[in-house]
């Protein structure tokens, strides 16, 4: 069973495997040049919208962007929006893997509670682009995706793509002495995240 924290990591993954086929440019440009991959992840953090709103207490009188908020109120923060906000992000709505500086929310606002899993879902994250980029090529969507009703996060439940396929084929029966080889094929993948709610027709 999944924990929250590894659905919005495979959301991320999801989400950003549905951008990336329909950005092939910039799939091309990671291909091109993987020592990109970090830079890739965050700009899928910030664009992809893992989490959509967190609430949070006020616990003191306190004043926000000029607007007075008293102790007892309840703030809301829409990463979504922060993660768009013009006077940060240059072109906010564009997709570019190598955008610097990049100081998106995704995890949350550097505070006390900033997200404790940040490190490993940014590793996580990279890990399977790495794989998913050395096995996977061609890949284009074959279909739309089922998006999951939630107002928490952006998840994806189905994810059909087409692509090219290298499997390193390693037989048992001939020890060391065999010599891994590619395989080259066309299949077509079905992504699935489990997670709760309903997936969208
Ligand atoms: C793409 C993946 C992830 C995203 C986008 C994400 C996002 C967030 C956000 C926005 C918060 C709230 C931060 C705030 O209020 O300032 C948070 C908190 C948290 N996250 Fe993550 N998270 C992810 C993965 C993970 C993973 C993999 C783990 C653990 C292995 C994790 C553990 C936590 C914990 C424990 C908190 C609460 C921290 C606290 O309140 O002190 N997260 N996360």
């Amino acid at each position: 069973m999944p924990t929250a924290a590894t659905r919005r990591s495979s959301a991320a993954s999801n989400s950003s495997s549905q951008g990336a086929p329909a950005r092939p440019r910039q799939l091309a440009r990671l291909r091109a040049a993987p020592e990109l991959l970090p830079s890739a992840v965050k700009e899928i953090l910030r664009w992809v919208l893992p989490v959509v709103h967190f609430a949070r207490l006020v616990t003191q009188d306190t004043e926000l962007g000029g607007v007075p908020i008293p102790a007892g109120d309840r703030v809301v923060l829409f990463y979504p929006s922060a993660n768009r906000d013009t006077d940060v992000f240059p072109e906010p709505d564009g997709f570019d893997i190598a955008r610097v500086p990049n100081d998106h929310l995704a995890f949350g606002g550097f505070g006390e509670h900033y997200c404790l899993g940040a490190h490993l879902a940014r590793l996580q994250l990279q890990t399977n682009f790495r794989h998913i980029l050395a096995r996977l090529d061609d890949i284009e969507l074959d279909g739309p995706p089922g998006r999951l009703r939630s107002g928490f996060g952006d998840r994806i439940k189905r994810l059909p793509i087409r692509c090219s396929a290298r499997w390193t084929v390693l037989s048992p029966s001939c020890g060391d002495r065999c010599e891994p080889g590619d395989v080259r094929g066309q299949a077509t993948i079905l992504l699935c995240v489990t997670g709760q709610g309903e997936a969208s027709p």
